[in-house]
């Protein structure tokens, strides 16, 4: 090295140098990528000056300091996150829970608060479900958070869940046309699926905004929140097991920002779920939370469908403008759906077929996911942008569609999930049209980013549409990945671009379609209700106020749509009411689907001749078994099984 080079090199060190202690020395992301991200909610805003909405919103008075509040609880274990703003340097670094029983406060744990993203976490055990226990979170001598955690709700009839996604940042006023209504539909669960943030960013900041706006319901009754794209600061996300992607629109797969951005956002909106059922992370040292929680005898399982599914970019033929986006007219779907591709993933298919199977404190089932396991949508962005696919949705891969939908039909679930921006009733087709379950895409909280419209090109039904719809295009198409799917309900927006949307966002006249999801699983009639509600319906005009074709019900086995070809011998269960019954093929070793059936009586149906088995249980099909039976072979007397 010469002098010169060596001079050179000097003064970079010292640059570099200089750069690092300007900004403290403490980036909580390092590297390139981790420029810039949280700024407003760093250690340091409080040396800051910024005009930005968010910079602003969260240096709030001091009494203000615990935003809001997560939780839920299952099996006897609640788990709690709370969600501070940003603290200054001399402030206290923990949070203390308190619970009121017996008419006293009394202070039950406290927790550190975690930087980054301003979360404090409480993991209560053993936890008595059987009552309603006010709660409240407290930093320092003045902020306070207070709120309800909800007594199971297992003596109703009827569980009603709420199902959001898509928290658009075009408008950062309050959502109060949405939170009084939930006030007073009063769900048991809210299942935000994704989208709560579109600060790609500046996660903290928009998760504290997003809590600001919904803290009115959230603090009172359970939360699922799981993060979607945006919330990773993404166009789209395909996980891939957690490897580092090459860009922001994420099309090779992966994450684009630092791991201790994932692993922070993922912590602020997930830790509060059950625990993971399989909790070893994935690339990067990223964490998964897929899992399940039961709420008054619904079992829903929450799934990751962006986590480990495989990027497009470079592993399949390129077929339109981007790698994700195919417009080639009569493409071979099978040239997409190669082997190797993961949608779910082997780990969570694991847990949906053991899920599928433990019916322990379950009267119905349910899937919760980010995405759609089709691609209902036809005009992306604007009318003029017909795409025959796209491949974020979960229609492809399809192979990958294919081994989820067994799964989730086999518990005879049906499939909530947010990020289209374009509400549907979907009944999927897996070998032939609606031989599947029901899926049901909520719409966008605000829509006034990216539009999507059902447009079928002819502009005809599909084969049997759906009798009495008001609807024009319902029935049985082919997604553009070739999947079979029978459309139910859809609400397109009214207008042609999303920039005339954006300024129509605070129009009640507008048809945005905007708004929420509602679903009613009625355990004494085993009956599912899907209602989709308008951001400004009104509630007194009653199901006029919800969009053309919902509310839609249906019952609970219908989500597996397989023709019955027989029955087997009648069962007569002794000793349990409610058992869980299984049946398998013998040719094939497959089981056709686990259920607990009402009564004591029960004459499980094939669709096939064939020889089947037959376990059955209290909760799990574990306690009787018996193999080499065949449909309708002539037996009139039920089989009596005793069960302990
Ligand atoms: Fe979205």
């Amino acid at each position: 090295m010469r002098p010169k080079q060596i001079c050179l090199l000097l003064t970079l060190t010292v640059l570099n140098f200089a750069r690092v202690t300007a900004l403290g020395q403490e980036t909580p992301f390092p590297g390139e990528r981790g420029k810039g991200l949280d700024t407003f909610a760093r250690r340091d805003i409080w040396d800051k000056q910024s005009n930005n909405f968010l910079a602003r919103f969260v240096k709030v008075p001091r009494d203000k300091v615990v935003g809001f509040a997560l939780y839920t609880h299952d099996h006897g274990v609640l788990k709690m996150s709370a969600q501070l703003y940003p603290l200054k340097p001399d402030e206290a670094r923990d949070v203390r829970l308190e619970l009121k029983t017996d008419g006293q406060w009394r202070q039950v744990a406290t927790a550190p608060v975690v930087y980054p993203g301003w979360s404090a976490h409480f993991r209560i055990e053993p936890w008595d479900s059987s009552r309603d226990v006010p709660y409240r979170v407290r930093h320092g001598a003045e902020a306070v958070f207070e709120g309800l955690i909800r007594k199971d709700p297992i003596d109703k009839d009827t569980i009603v869940v709420a199902s959001l996604s898509c928290n658009s940042n075009a408008d950062r006023g309050e959502r109060e046309e949405i939170v009084e209504k939930l006030k007073r539909q009063n769900p048991d669960l809210l299942f935000f699926a994704g989208d709560q943030s579109y600060d790609h960013k500046e996660h903290t900041a928009a998760w504290l905004l997003w809590g600001h706006h919904f803290r009115e319901i959230i603090k009172d009754r359970p939360v699922v929140t799981i993060p979607d794209d945006h919330d990773v600061g993404q166009g789209n996300v395909w996980g891939e097991g957690g490897i580092v992607a090459d860009g922001t629109d994420g099309a090779s797969g992966g994450y684009f920002y630092p791991p201790e951005y994932i692993r922070m956002l993922d912590r602020c909106q997930t830790w509060h779920l059950p625990d993971p059922v399989d909790p070893a992370p994935i690339a990067q040292g990223i964490a998964v939370y897929f899992t399940r929680l039961r709420v008054g005898g619904v079992d829903f399982a929450v799934v990751e469908d962006r986590k480990f599914k495989s990027g497009p970019k470079g592993k399949i033929p390129q077929m339109g403008p981007r790698p994700d986006h195919i417009r080639e007219p009569g493409y071979d779907p099978k040239k997409i759906d190669l082997p190797g591709l993961k949608l779910l993933g082997d780990r969570q298919l694991a847990f949906l077929n053991d899920w599928a199977q433990d019916w322990t404190g379950a009267e119905m089932k349910a899937v919760l996911s980010q995405t759609a396991f089709c691609g209902a949508v036809h005009l992306h962005g604007s009318k003029e942008n017909r795409l025959l696919a796209d491949l974020d949705c979960n229609g492809w891969p399809q192979t990958g569609r294919r081994k989820a939908l067994e799964a989730i039909r086999r518990a005879l679930a049906c499939h909530l999930c947010g990020d289209q921006h374009l509400t549907a009733i979907v009944k999927h087709g897996i070998d032939t049209f609606r031989d599947g379950p029901y899926g049901f895409t909520n719409p966008a909280i605000i829509n006034s980013y990216y539009g999507r419209w059902w447009w079928p090109e002819d502009e005809q039904p599909g084969a049997h549409p759906i009798p009495g719809s008001p609807l024009a295009w319902t029935g049985d198409y082919l997604d553009g990945l070739y999947n079979p799917i029978t459309m139910i309900a859809y609400a397109n927006p009214a207008y042609d671009r999303m920039p005339v949307m954006r300024k129509n966002q605070r129009n009640p006249e507008a048809f945005l379609g905007d708004g929420y999801g509602l679903v009613r699983f009625n355990k004494r009639t085993r009956e599912t209700t899907f209602e989709c509600w308008p951001r400004y319906a009104d509630l007194a005009e009653g199901d006029a106020a919800q969009y053309p074709g919902w509310p839609f019900t249906f019952k609970m086995e219908d989500n597996d749509g397989r023709k019955v070809a027989g029955h087997l011998r009648e069962l007569s269960v002794r000793g349990v009411t409610d058992p869980v019954v299984q049946v398998i093929d013998e040719a094939n070793d497959e089981i056709l689907y686990t259920l607990r059936v009402e009564g004591t009586c029960f004459r499980p149906h094939v669709y096939g001749p064939g020889t089947y088995t037959v376990k059955i249980g209290r909760d799990k099909p574990d306690a009787w078994s018996k193999s080499g039976l065949k449909p309708d072979a002539g037996q009139a007397e039920p089989l009596v099984v005793t069960l302990n």
